[in-house]
């Protein structure tokens, strides 16, 4: 099969590029489809009518880069679709039926009648969203053993959390064994030790319930004993604790699948948006630690209530969280002293915390809940980037990939299949739209593609469809990327002069302005005649802002390719990550330099791989080992104690070739 590899610019070549060694989610379409041509610009929404196997139905709408999957754009969002083959179209159970004109696979004309095809069934995770999409999702099937998480992968159910229901023999007077004895042998295959909690439960539930409970086991601690048979009801929450923005999955750990997933923004905001402007609120005034504590500890709580409200799940019924935070993060809702973080030469209080209760975070769960963070490999590369390792499978697959989750600390995983190396680079705020003259946060009102030349010279995509207010850091990338192509913006980051911009795009010349002494592109104006400074603009210092940033993180993959002896074109994939990255058009972060220049498919969004992480801890022991063991596997290299990084870092400062 030939599938149309887009490249991304001049001065590389498609032709070597063997489809077949990175099929894989996202962008590269799986095996059997007939790749829908896209550009890799833009968004695309999809709105999921999700049915359940009691009749009823949910709407969610979600808007992702094209060329993502129907299937990974499901599960990115907590949308369970069967699968057992992790989106890899083999297993031919991932059944959607989708609104409109879809190609068809061969591997839907071998699943489906003639009919069901006219009705627009397809395989999901063969179906790549390049235009708006109207998708049902009918209820699971099967009750699996099995389930999908992170990118394309497939992980065993074995929870951390487990239950046993019994029916135990009446004491007698020839049979004293303690209440404890019997249930303990009631339930060999997990020799727990009990916790007091469940010790004092014991006696009383027991006899109320007839000597028929069920125990519920958390790793080896027996926590608690409950009347009846309540098997079928084993939760757990995975947090995202992000710097800027927290996200909590509730999973029901039976199936494997998301009940339901909320998100806020960090009640730590008023302490700073990035890292250093918390650790410093700390080193300022000695209350600030239980502050920001507390500001987590808040954020996690209402998440909690939110999601066991909308998945109509008691929150007694939620047995243990798992936590993927920047170091900072994890430390701060440890209340742990970050300041040693935040200075030469940047050390952790612990690479592992302990497992803790969830409650001493302030979470109203099972009173014997636990919590377990995500280990950190380094003060800069925290247990996120571990779950997103965990998520991506880096240190498994065979491919030559790159990870990059781009924000205000930009981390970096290379892996040669043998050999995995990480870094961060420190981004500044641009990317959440700090520093940035009309910059502003994905929100409402903030322009998140732009596109520029054409009949109509200045096309917008506005989250939220309104009046554009600012510019948010994929539409900030997707301007600076226009302008270049276009010519207005040299390769040095300048913008031309008048004379020349009206000889290249004479339709656009009028919007190189001035605001003071500052250059500026107009990207909107509120009114034909409204004064630049009323209008939302791109100005010469914000260009330079993302010079800086993109330079940053290009300087860190650059020096990891130089470590493992590998060249940019080696790379078989590359994974943007992170809830800016995953939105970054792949075209605009190719032209821009921010990642390696690649033929497009070889980019794949790959969502909220912190979460994913975290939600795959959860439901298998194996893959919670497993992240363990990337303390061990994975280097970390410092760049900032490196000779070249200068001369580097000012070679990657030019934008293109
Ligand atoms: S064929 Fe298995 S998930 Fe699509």
């Amino acid at each position: 099969m030939t599938s149309p590899v887009s490249d991304a610019g001049a001065g590389f070549s498609t032709a070597d590029f063997s489809l077949d060694d990175v099929r894989r989610e996202g962008l590269l379409e799986p095996a059997g489809t007939e790749a829908s041509p896209h550009d890799g610009t833009g968004r695309v929404q999809l709105s999921f009518t999700v049915l359940d196997s009691a009749g009823t139905s949910t709407d969610r709408s979600v808007r992702v880069p094209p060329g993502v999957t129907v299937f990974d754009s499901a599960s990115w969002n907590g949308i369970a679709i069967d699968s057992t083959c992790g989106g890899h179209g083999t297993c031919h159970k991932c059944r959607v039926r989708v609104d409109g004109d879809v190609p068809v696979s061969r591997h839907d004309l071998r699943t489906f009648t003639s009919e069901q095809l006219e009705e627009g069934w397809r395989l999901g995770c063969l179906v790549q969203a390049t235009r708006d999409l109207h998708v049902v999702v009918p209820p699971l099937t099967t009750r699996p053993k099995a389930a999908t998480v992170g990118v394309g992968r497939q992980v065993i159910l074995r929870p951390a959390v487990q239950k046993r229901y019994v029916e135990l023999a009446e004491p007698t007077l020839t049979d004293q064994r303690t209440d404890l004895a019997r249930l303990l042998e009631a339930v060999d295959d997990l020799e727990p030790v009990p916790d007091l909690y469940a010790l004092r439960r014991l006696p009383t539930v027991l006899r109320e319930a007839d000597l028929k409970v069920t125990a519920v086991v958390v790793d080896e601690s027996l926590i608690d004993v409950e009347a009846g048979d309540t098997t079928g009801v084993r939760h757990a929450i995975a947090f995202d604790l992000g710097t800027t923005t927290v996200v909590a999955t509730l999973l029901d750990l039976a199936t494997g699948t998301p009940v339901a997933v909320a998100s806020m923004l960090n009640r730590q905001q008023p302490f700073g948006g990035d890292v250093i402007s918390r650790i410093s609120a700390t080193m300022l005034d000695d209350r600030a630690l239980a502050r920001l504590q507390q500001a987590a500890a808040e954020t996690m709580a209402a998440l909690a209530a939110q999601v066991c409200e909308e998945g109509g799940v008691d929150p007694a019924h939620v047995y243990e969280v798992a936590i993927a935070g920047n170091a900072t993060m994890t430390a701060l809702a440890l209340g742990i002293d970050p300041e040693p973080l935040g200075v030469a030469p940047f050390v952790m209080a612990t690479a592992q915390p302990p497992v803790v209760l969830a409650a001493d975070l302030g979470l109203a769960l099972h009173p014997r809940a636990r919590a377990m963070f995500f280990p950190a490999l380094g003060a800069y590369v925290g247990g996120d980037i571990v779950a997103g390792m965990l998520a991506t499978g880096m240190d498994r697959d065979k491919r030559t990939r790159l990870f990059i989750d781009v924000g205000t600390n930009c981390e970096i995983v290379l892996s040669d299949g043998d050999t995995t190396v990480s870094t961060a680079a420190p981004a500044g705020p641009a990317f959440e739209g700090g520093a940035i003259r009309c910059g502003m946060r994905a929100a409402d009102g903030a322009i998140e593609v732009v596109r520029l030349g054409g009949d109509d010279p200045v096309q917008l995509q506005v989250i939220g469809d309104v009046e554009p207010r600012g510019l948010c850091g994929s539409g900030l990338v997707d301007a600076v990327s226009e302008l270049v192509r276009i010519g207005l913006l040299d390769s040095s980051g300048r913008f031309v002069s008048e004379d020349r911009a009206a000889e290249l795009v004479p339709d656009l010349a009028d919007r190189l302005t001035r605001i003071g002494d500052e250059r500026v592109f107009v990207l909107h104006r509120p009114h034909p005649d409204s004064d630049p400074a009323d209008c939302v603009v791109l100005s010469q210092r914000d260009v330079r802002e993302l010079q800086f940033a993109k330079a940053a993180i290009s300087t860190g993959w650059s020096l990891l390719l130089q470590e493992l002896g590998l060249e940019t074109g080696d790379l078989q994939q590359v994974l943007l990550a992170g809830s800016f990255g995953s939105y970054l058009s792949p075209a605009a972060a190719v032209r821009i330099g921010l990642v390696p220049k690649l033929p497009l498919l070889r980019i794949v969004s790959a969502g909220n791989v912190a979460g994913e992480g975290a939600k795959m801890a959860l439901l298998s022991i194996r893959e919670r080992a497993g992240a363990a063991t990337l303390l061990e596997e994975v280097r970390y290299v410092e760049l900032s104690d490196r000779s070249d990084f200068n001369d580097r870092f000012v070679e990657q400062l030019a934008f293109g070739d």
